[in-house]
């Protein structure tokens, strides 16, 4: 019996109110001492490192930007800090030999974060590249490179950027970002599945011997696992990142608080989203405005590049109603068209419509995890669809696309990760009107390592795009997406690696597409 997801989706509603005025059982969770604890430490002398997990910067505005670290002198473990609060000292400049410093300040590492460190700066200039570092006692970070965005007034004549996804640590090696980082990019983007949750795999090539994850510790150790990646490290010094979630941030396509297993105990679950994403948080160049409250994190947010272009970070898991039919591939009728399911909750859908009505950007560029286009994997009168994807939700899929065919700029572009396998799609407001006009593109970008080696093209491609022949590209091996983004066109490369079971692959360009302005259609370059 495929469970009913409106049913399910009351009982954890009904639970979750009785959890958070449980009062009493709230003073014993992680999330209500965020306040420091004990004298700030601020002559530590360090055995090892504090700063394995490298630098990041994040979220940039006109005048200012996020910078990040965590201290972690055992980054698998958690172990070797104390249980007080560590002075930090952060520094700004414009050179990479730090000498014309602009900006510096101090701030605290609290053993309630783990001991990161996101700091706001302010002040600085527009569409200006920037050099950081901290200390903390007698050790100093790496230098890390970031830049602010071009004035809001502005309209910049082109923007790089990259994004990426997926990046299962024991399925390969992170070759892309070693490419990745040899590109000149204004913005890093990476759209979900920043770790994955589970327990140590058989004949992985990466391996970690830790259990499924579930307590905040455990969390944290794993972002310490993959942090520890010199490639992820590099590409995290190169470029501002914007960073969402997708699943495996907490746990296999969960939806809102609803595990994808039956009979898992609501409160339990719950206590487990918070871990999750506290973790997160922790763990990414992100502004306090996303702190987490308990099992809540608001992550969606706008961030401009000048005029040119309004990337609206989405976060499909938070707020989604169950997928239909149990997560299976059948669009069972009564489900998938239910008017009351949602990818993006009621508040975020109506702050995005809103935005994208008030946006005068050349191009507005939705950031998101699951792929938008109805992709039918079967030929002939069969449909499939994935439940877990826009596809699962085909009423509040037209909600969107509808909208987005009336705003006053036809340059909306879809980026999205999750399924590690590259795609390039025109979308439609209705995908059975396949003569009418497409509204906006979508491209789908590869894992940097999920799924191993990969291939490049499957054996069924030329019945899969003639049975969808909105589909203008599909490709399945690891890799990221450049995009260079001007007034008049936007280009998007797949720049993709042969093989991730050993480090050194060479990268190629598979395939490049252009948009032109004004003309929501796929042409190759
Ligand atoms: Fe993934």
């Amino acid at each position: 019996m495929p469970r009913d997801p409106w049913s399910r989706a009351n009982q954890f509603l009904h639970h979750r109110r009785e959890f958070l005025t449980a009062g009493a059982s709230l003073a014993v969770l992680p999330w209500v001492s965020q306040i420091a604890s004990g004298i700030p430490r601020t002559r530590m002398a360090w055995s090892k490192d504090p700063f394995q997990l490298g630098v990041a910067s994040g979220d940039p505005t006109s005048d200012g930007v996020v910078l990040w670290t965590r201290l972690a002198p055992e980054p698998l473990t958690g172990e070797g800090l104390p249980d007080s609060s560590i002075e930090v000292t952060w520094e700004i400049g414009t050179d990479a030999s730090m000498q014309q410093i602009v900006r510096t300040g101090k701030t605290l590492a609290t053993p309630a974060l783990n001991h990161s460190v996101h700091v706001e700066v302010e002040g600085l200039s527009p569409d200006c590249w920037y050099y950081y570092r901290f200390h903390a006692g007698d050790a100093t970070s790496p230098i890390g490179r970031t830049r602010t965005m071009p004035a809001p007034s502005v309209l910049p004549d082109r923007l790089r950027f990259a994004f990426a996804s997926c990046q299962h640590y024991e399925a390969g090696h992170y070759t892309a970002y070693e490419h990745m980082v040899r590109d000149e990019l204004d913005l890093i983007l990476h759209l979900g599945d920043y770790i994955y949750e589970g327990p140590a795999g058989k004949n992985k090539l990466r391996q970690h011997n830790s259990a499924e994850i579930v307590s905040l510790q455990d969390y944290r150790n794993r972002y310490g696992l993959y942090k520890s990646d010199p490639h992820l490290k590099t590409a995290h010094q190169h470029a501002p990142w914007l960073v969402v979630w997708d699943d495996h941030e907490f746990d296999n396509n969960y939806a809102n608080l609803i595990s994808e297993e039956l009979h898992v105990d609501p409160r339990e679950f719950m206590l487990r989203r918070a871990n999750a994403y506290q973790a997160y948080y922790e763990n990414m160049p992100l502004r306090s405005s996303t702190l987490p409250k308990g099992p809540d994190m608001l992550l969606y947010r706008t961030i401009s590049f000048g005029q040119l272009a309004n990337f609206a970070m989405l976060d499909t898991r938070q707020y989604r109603s169950d997928q239909p039919n149990g997560d299976g591939r059948k669009p069972l009728e009564g489900q998938v068209f239910h008017p009351k399911g949602t990818l993006l909750g009621e508040q975020q859908e109506e702050w995005l419509f809103s935005n994208l009505r008030k946006s005068d950007s050349r191009w507005n560029v939705l950031g998101q995890q699951v792929m938008v286009a109805r992709v039918d994997r079967v030929p002939g009168e069969v449909r499939e669809y994935s439940m877990d994807q826009w596809s699962g939700y085909d009423v509040a899929r037209k909600r969107l696309l509808q909208e987005i065919s009336k705003l006053k700029s036809a340059n909306t572009v879809v980026l999205t990760g999750d399924i590690h396998t590259n795609w390039a799609n025109e979308l439609k407001v209705d995908f059975d009107e396949l003569d009418s006009p497409s509204v906006a593109t979508e491209f789908v970008g590869t894992s940097i390592s999920s799924g191993g080696n990969g291939y490049d093209q499957p054996k069924e491609l030329s019945s899969l795009l003639s049975e969808n022949p909105f589909v203008k590209y599909h490709n399945g091996e690891r890799g990221y997406v450049r995009c260079e983004v001007t007034t008049e066109t936007w280009k998007t490369e797949y720049q993709t690696v042969p093989y991730v079971d050993k480090p050194g692959a060479p990268v190629q360009t598979r395939a490049s597409f252009i948009v032109e302005h004004n003309r929501p259609k796929l042409e190759r370059a």
